[in-house]
């Protein structure tokens, strides 16, 4: 039985399918350290559960994740693998069964790189993303610097990385990145959910099989990667030229306001 243990993650479970939702619209659905914990514990349990087939993840109001919540990168920074948020990508890049995700609208940071790491993508029409890692004084995550150069080549995968200018949903299609998009956030999700009933009626064992198979060749490559990511990320982190970009985020003012 999975449970809801904080209120910005909802588990919904959908026969064989496990919804998980971030719930926290006012911020973007930012991720912080309680989140990522509470995703943890909802993948382990999901990989133990032989009900649960497969997961999909989505977000709320506008957004699937505008990605780790700045104020926390400021206030408790991560500090090595047993931090929620490399934990939460080892989760990931480790889960056994299928998962597919509804980008029910922005996406920033971890909330593309995560992508990389599931199976099936739909994205909303018109949906932004971005990886303004280096705008941030910051490094890519999540094996990004190795999984977007192979899957869009090196130099759009350098043009993302090292501009961090937001791409669209259409033009994630276009490049391979995602695998559909939706002409809004409920056909999106209405989307990645029939192709997650689909899995979850297929073969188990076999589907269970055939991603450890598509994962294999890449799978040693990968942990190094984000391995080697997270000690820059966390040296970064700390970095004057971080600090002032981060705090120039927490402290920014809107136009008007
Ligand atoms: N961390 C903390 N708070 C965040 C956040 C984040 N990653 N993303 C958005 N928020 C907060 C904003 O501070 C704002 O809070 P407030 O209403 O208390 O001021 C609220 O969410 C709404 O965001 P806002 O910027 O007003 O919405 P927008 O529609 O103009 O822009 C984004 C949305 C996602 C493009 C923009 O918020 C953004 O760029 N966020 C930062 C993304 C980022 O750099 N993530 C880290 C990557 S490593």
């Amino acid at each position: 039985m999975i449970e809801n243990s904080i209120p910005e993650i909802v588990a919904e479970r959908r026969e064989g399918v496990l919804l998980l939702r971030i719930e926290r619209p006012d911020k973007k659905n930012a991720l912080t350290q309680a989140m990522y914990t509470a995703l943890t514990a909802a993948l382990d349990a999901a990989e133990r559960d032989p009900a649960v087939r497969v997961v999909v993840l989505t977000g709320s109001g506008d957004s699937f994740t505008s990605g780790n919540d700045i104020a926390d990168f400021l206030a408790a920074p991560p500090t090595g693998e047993g931090s929620p948020v490399f934990r939460f990508l080892a989760a990931l890049r480790q889960f056994a069964k299928p998962l597919v995700a509804a980008v029910n609208g922005v996406a920033v940071g971890i909330g593309v790189t995560l992508l990389l790491h599931c199976e099936l993508v739909y994205a909303r029409a018109g949906a932004r993303l971005q990886l303004p890692f280096v705008n941030l004084g910051l490094c890519p995550e999540a094996g990004s610097s190795l999984l977007l150069p192979r899957l869009l080549g090196y130099p759009r995968a350098a043009e993302l990385l090292l501009l961090g200018e937001p791409f669209s949903a259409e033009q994630a299609l276009e490049w391979g990145l995602i695998n559909g998009v939706g002409a809004d956030a409920g056909t999106t999700l209405a989307l990645a959910l029939d192709k997650a009933q689909r899995l979850a009626a297929q073969p188990a064992e076999a589907v269970r099989l055939t991603k450890a198979l598509l994962k294999r060749a890449e799978a040693d490559a990968i942990r190094e990667t984000v391995d080697l990511e997270g000690g820059y990320f966390i040296a970064q982190l700390a970095s004057p030229e971080a600090r002032a970009a981060l705090q120039a985020f927490a402290t920014r003012r809107k136009p008007g306001g």
